[in-house]
């Protein structure tokens, strides 16, 4: 039986590199040999992004950059959560079985909580605090509840195919983890053995974090810091030469700084070991210039993403082809989501007259 896989990415803005080495590079290898079912999520970018005027926008954006990017969507299901109301219903039954307790506890949740009630994000505010503001009648700002039911959102995304393998990066490994509680909970109240718990799967590696730009953490849409697969060269030559450096190791063989060590981690991405060793070399000896580091990296990235934004370009504007992949897309999703959707409403009780 071939594995089942499922995995998205929300529909907040244009694909990055972190999005594309964390998560969709995996996608299109792996619906060479499983059973996969990749979907933007459009409920999920609602929870921080509800703007009707570019809700639209943003699927067509993701929808062309999965193809462009290389799936397929004769090898794989590809559709828009929107399109499948049984995902929609799974979330409502599953949340009947989940804590508002974890889902506070959750940290994309306190994170998010924090912007959405503008708080500052570098204060320290304490766990208790936030909880405080959020339940507080006199705070001025709301936190949508869909933002606290968003990991049951994504239980009911990937429990719904009986997903076994998930495709993502390091950072959903929290959400992943509450899936898994949640299958093995709806499993043991009906006693059945109903949903497989599934595991983040990144060809037995571990799961990777692109770096910013900017000398800090994870490249991400919020934090301004990304390389994204439609920027034009000159763009993505001007923005991997502003990357953050430091002032050049002076001593052979010193320790990297963080913004040097994101710059090597980036290049191992994706670049040849042999350029990897070659700059290492230059920097261990003190002779690095990194202007020179910079411009191969802008170059090792461009051979990747320039023929991705060619296709984007074309794909994007081939209305008909998109409405197709999306039709065929939403049946073969639907289908599988009837049946377990079936399964668990039997489970549980819901019965015809
Ligand atoms: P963003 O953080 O830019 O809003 P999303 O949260 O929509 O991106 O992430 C979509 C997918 O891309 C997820 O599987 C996530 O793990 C992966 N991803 C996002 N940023 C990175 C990164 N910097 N490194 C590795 N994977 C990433
Ligand atoms: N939460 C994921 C993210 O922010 C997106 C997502 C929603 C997802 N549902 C999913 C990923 C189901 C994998 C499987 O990137």
């Amino acid at each position: 039986m071939k594995d089942i896989v499922v995995s998205g990415i929300r529909s907040t803005g244009n694909l990055h590199l972190g999005n594309y080495y964390g998560a969709l590079c995996n996608f299109v290898k792996m619906q060479e040999e499983s059973n996969c079912y990749f979907f933007i999520a459009d409920l999920h970018a609602l929870t921080t992004h509800p703007d009707p005027a570019m809700l639209h926008e943003n699927v067509k954006n993701i929808l062309a950059e999965y193809l462009a990017a290389g799936l397929d969507p004769e090898k794989s299901t590809i559709f828009i959560q929107s399109d499948v109301p049984e995902i929609s219903q799974l979330y409502l039954l599953m949340n009947m079985h989940v804590g508002i307790g974890e889902l506070m506890r959750t940290a994309s949740f306190k994170d998010k909580a924090r912007k959405q009630l503008h708080l500052d994000t570098h204060a320290n505010e304490s766990e208790d605090a936030i909880e405080k503001e959020i339940i507080s009648d006199t705070s001025k700002n709301r936190v949508n509840a869909g933002l606290l039911t968003y990991p049951t959102l994504m239980a009911a995304d990937i429990l719904i195919h009986k997903a076994t393998k998930v495709p993502v990066g390091k950072d959903q490994e929290q959400h992943l983890e509450m899936t898994r509680r949640f299958a093995r909970r709806f499993n043991s109240v009906y006693g059945v053995e109903l949903f497989p718990e599934p595991t983040s799967y990144n060809f037995g590696q571990a799961s990777i974090k692109v770096p910013g730009l900017d000398g800090s953490g994870k490249m991400g849409k919020s934090e301004g810091n990304c390389i994204y697969l439609c920027d034009e060269e000159k763009v993505l030559r001007k923005k991997v030469m502003r990357a953050v450096t430091d002032e050049g190791p002076q001593v052979p063989n010193s320790p990297k700084s963080e913004p040097l060590e994101n710059l090597f981690t980036l290049l191992k991405i994706v670049s040849t070991p042999d350029v990897v060793s070659y700059f290492e070399e230059q920097y261990n000896n003190c002779s690095i210039r990194y202007g020179d580091l910079k411009k191969q990296l802008a170059e090792d990235i461009l051979k990747t993403t320039t023929p991705i934004r060619e296709r984007i370009l074309d794909i994007r504007s081939n209305d008909e082809y998109l409405r197709r992949v999306v039709a065929q897309g939403a049946e073969r999703a639907r289908e599988s989501a009837a049946r377990t959707l079936a399964e668990v409403r039997k489970v549980m009780g819901f019965k015809a007259f």
